[in-house]
């Protein structure tokens, strides 16, 4: 895929189709040792030991109209081609975590892309859903936690276009200052 966040939107999508309640994204960019990590993290229905077996495996899915997943299979391919490593998920009853390490200055590295927008999706496809991402850039630290917001907002819909407005403009600026 041409931006990180693509990735990170895709492997959303799956938890968001296993039920899960909460779902952490964490992205680390530590620009000394050279690593960009990205790990999600939900506490959906998890997979057994065939599915986590299969799940690297780009003929397998469990969806019955395209016979080929490709999402994970995707993300390991380009954090290894990147000097990095992938950690599948763990067969677990609850909850599903993936970790994805890239090389940040692989020349085969691409963008993060736009990281606010994804996450103002990811919200807009699922408000029952909570998510905190939390993004570090060396020793700086952003986090958005829904389930902070959502009771600040009193009853007002985290979907409502003006929410949606502050949401895209607040993570833009958190992460501005992080990497300042
Ligand atoms: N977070 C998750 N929780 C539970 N099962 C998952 C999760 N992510 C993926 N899976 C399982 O792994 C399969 C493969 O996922 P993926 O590679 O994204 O392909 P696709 O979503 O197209 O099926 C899914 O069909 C699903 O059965
Ligand atoms: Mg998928």
């Amino acid at each position: 895929m041409r931006e990180l966040s693509l990735h990170i939107l895709d492997i959303a999508q799956n938890s968001i189709k296993a039920d899960a309640e909460c779902l952490r994204i964490v992205v680390i960019e530590d620009i000394e040792a050279d690593k960009l990590t990205i790990k999600i993290k939900d506490d959906g229905t998890g997979m057994d030991s065939d599915t986590v077996k299969k799940v690297i495996d780009p003929f397998y899915t469990t969806r019955t109209t395209r016979k080929v997943g490709l999402g994970i299979p995707l993300f390991k391919t380009s954090a290894e081609a990147c000097d990095g490593f992938f950690e599948p998920p763990p067969q677990s009853g609850v909850g599903t975590e993936i970790t994805a390490v890239f090389r940040h200055s692989h020349i085969d590295r691409v963008p993060l892309g736009n990281m606010p927008e994804t996450i103002v999706t990811i919200i807009n496809a699922c408000d029952k859903m909570d998510l905190v991402y939390t993004h570090t850039y060396n020793q700086q630290s952003f986090t958005l936690n829904t389930k902070e917001i959502k009771k600040l907002l009193d009853g007002v819909s985290i979907n409502n276009i003006d929410v949606i407005t502050w949401l895209r403009e607040y993570i833009t600026e958190g992460l501005n200052e992080i990497v300042k």
